[in-house]
């Protein structure tokens, strides 16, 4: 912590003499002896119930998914996630889990992951599961057997008496805490005559983690998929799995007002400073850690790595790493470039505060990592602009350290339209007709596009789980494999000179905004080439740049490595860095050699 604290004043003072920032983590790396796997890995997260459907009922599943490991390959994918594909009654797919230790049968059996895994070591990609350990499924039988008493698993999940209503003299939820998906937090159960806590659905009862034994049981499922063969985990909604406990009369006590209104039903919103960030929880973050290294320790193989889902303040979120004395996460997701944008506009002054908020608060040593989207925002070209998409991939993949692209993205996938009739995520269904699109994820989740065919070649149903996005005919696997110049081909392109690049893998990092609308990035090592991007990320205007007012130390021409969709200047040729012309959207990478 004390490390971190001391780093960001002299940072920001640099920060502050120019509009450069320079990452020094990056510079320091270079004199260590190796990078592990995942330092500079591409992480890609399929989300397998629309990633692809191999037994024709519209739905995704492991064998699809084996099929298109090959794709993966090509791609350049160091590892992928895959979002939960454990037994559920997919209340909110995959994320309600009523078996930890069992796959959900519409996606296949454990057999089916067996094969995958097996295929992926083949193709040298690794997996990575989703770990869920906030909450279970109502229909996990830890609840059943909670809701009964039964001996050992009273206490597995977060019960309460609920308080007395002094005027009324009805009994009432425990405090005014609210789920994720609108509602109170608490529910009723007749047979236990008891509230239970749930910080998402109803049907997502919260784990108690004050229990050791739930501690342990969830520890058991980290190991488990282990022994399978998996190279760590994406966990879930980490920063909500401890709330506080009662007071000394047994009361929860309530969350404030933060000032906020839910302009759909005037209700006000609640700070949530009760009911997460806390700091057990980065405590449980570290104990899992443990749980990694001693495996790797005593199974050997390769480090198995967890990465932490947080959209928590910096303070908090930068806690998850570790300290001196502790290793902790070794990535915790860095959304920065989806919350920075979405609250202050997308443009180039907001890319270089979402950078900024990282480099600039990570703690020595440690590894960044960028995500421009997942299943639950609107799709990155949606949400950019698709003028924006070959940017935001090339941003990505030049930044130091690992990144993480959600399936579609290497393909500008943007967001499909559904219907209230065909909407199926929880958070939209728990609002009306009239509000649901400003909730509903489903838009983000519709069936990956492989080909122009029926059901874009995810599905031979009659019928997939949800809609495709209209624009499947041309944004596609084969027809962006076929053309001369594509989304999918830059990717790739990206990809391959990350992999090659001891610049960009190695490093150090330079960035700044330009001419208001413009966001370059110089990464820079001894003996090697040097790589600037530099993207326009305005909506209408064509700028020329001076980038020796950036760098005085780049050469005068520079080499176009790649360049996006619509630009039209040519690969291998050299353009002058101090007038460099840049159309709206026009993003490239350029090198020193
Ligand atoms: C975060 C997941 O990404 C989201 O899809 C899910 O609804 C919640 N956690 C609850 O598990």
């Amino acid at each position: 912590m004390q490390r971190f604290q001391l780093l960001i004043p002299l940072l920001c003072c640099l920060a502050a003499l120019g509009l450069a920032c320079q990452d020094t983590a990056a510079t320091t790396g270079a004199a260590a002896a190796s990078k592990d796997w995942w330092e500079t890995a591409q992480f890609y997260q399929i989300y397998p119930r629309s990633f692809k459907d191999s037994n024709g009922d519209g739905i995704g599943d492991l064998n699809g998914i084996t099929s298109e490991l090959e794709y993966l390959k090509d791609l350049g994918v160091t590892a992928a996630w895959l979002s939960p594909i454990f037994k559920s009654p997919m209340v909110d797919f995959g994320y309600d889990i009523s078996d930890f230790y069992d796959i959900q049968p519409e996606y296949g059996t454990l057999d089916d992951f067996r094969a995958l895994i097996k295929r992926a070591n083949e193709l040298g990609i690794k997996i990575i599961l989703d770990f869920v350990p906030n909450h279970s499924s109502d229909e996990n039988v830890w609840f059943k057997k909670s809701v009964a008493r039964e001996r050992g698993y009273e206490d597995y999940y977060v019960w309460h008496d609920g308080r007395l209503n002094s005027s009324t003299g009805k009994r009432e939820p425990p405090s005014n805490w609210l789920q994720a998906f609108r509602g109170s937090a608490w529910q009723w159960v007749e047979e236990r005559q008891q509230y239970y806590l749930h910080q998402f659905a109803v049907q997502q009862p919260d784990l108690n983690y004050r229990n050791p034994a739930v501690v342990e049981q969830m520890k058991r499922v980290l190991r488990y998929w282990l022994n399978e063969g998996v190279a760590g985990f994406r966990c879930d909604a980490v920063p909500v799995l401890f709330e506080v406990q009662p007071d000394a009369q047994g009361q929860y006590p309530d969350e404030e007002v933060s000032g906020l209104t839910d302009d759909v039903d005037n209700r006000s919103y609640l700070k949530s400073e009760l009911i997460e960030n806390l700091p057990e929880t980065i405590d449980m973050a570290y104990q899992w850690r443990t749980v990694m290294d001693d495996y790797q320790r005593i199974h050997g193989g390769d480090t198995r790595v967890l990465l932490i889902e947080t959209y928590a303040p910096p303070a908090y979120t930068m806690q998850f790493y570790g300290n001196r004395s502790v290793e902790g996460a070794h990535l915790p997701f860095n959304f920065n470039l989806i919350t920075v944008p979405a609250s202050s506009g997308f443009s180039a002054k907001s890319v270089k505060t979402a950078v900024d908020n990282w480099l600039l608060t990570m703690p020595a040593g440690r590894v960044a990592n960028w995500v421009i989207g997942n299943h639950d925002q609107r799709r990155a070209a949606s949400r950019y602009g698709v003028a924006h998409t070959d940017a935001m991939n090339m941003l990505v993949m030049l930044l130091p350290g690992a990144s993480v692209t959600y399936q579609g993205e290497e393909l500008g996938m943007t967001d499909g339209w559904i219907s209230w009739a065909d909407t199926k995520d929880p958070a939209a269904c728990n609002s009306n007709s009239e509000t649901y699109e400003q909730f509903t994820r489903d838009p983000s989740r519709t069936p990956f596009h492989w080909s122009s065919g029926a059901n874009a070649g995810f599905s031979t149903a009659s019928q997939t789980w949800l809609p495709l996005a209209e624009n499947y005919k041309t944004l596609n696997v084969e027809v962006e494999s076929a053309a001369a110049h594509s989304h999918l081909q830059i990717y790739k392109s990206l990809v391959a000179l990350r992999r090659s690049s001891k610049t960009l893998q190695w490093g150090a990092t330079k960035y700044a905004v330009l001419n208001e609308q413009v966001f370059v990035v110089k990464r820079s090592l001894a003996g090697s080439p040097s790589f600037v991007y530099v993207a326009n990320l305005g909506e209408s205007a064509a700028v020329t740049v001076n980038l020796s007012e950036f760098d005085k130390s780049l050469p005068s021409l520079l080499t176009l490595r790649i360049r996006s969709i619509d630009s039209s200047k040519a690969e291998n040729s050299l353009y002058e860095s101090n007038g460099l012309s840049l159309a709206a959207g026009e993003a490239l990478v350029l090198s020193s050699n």
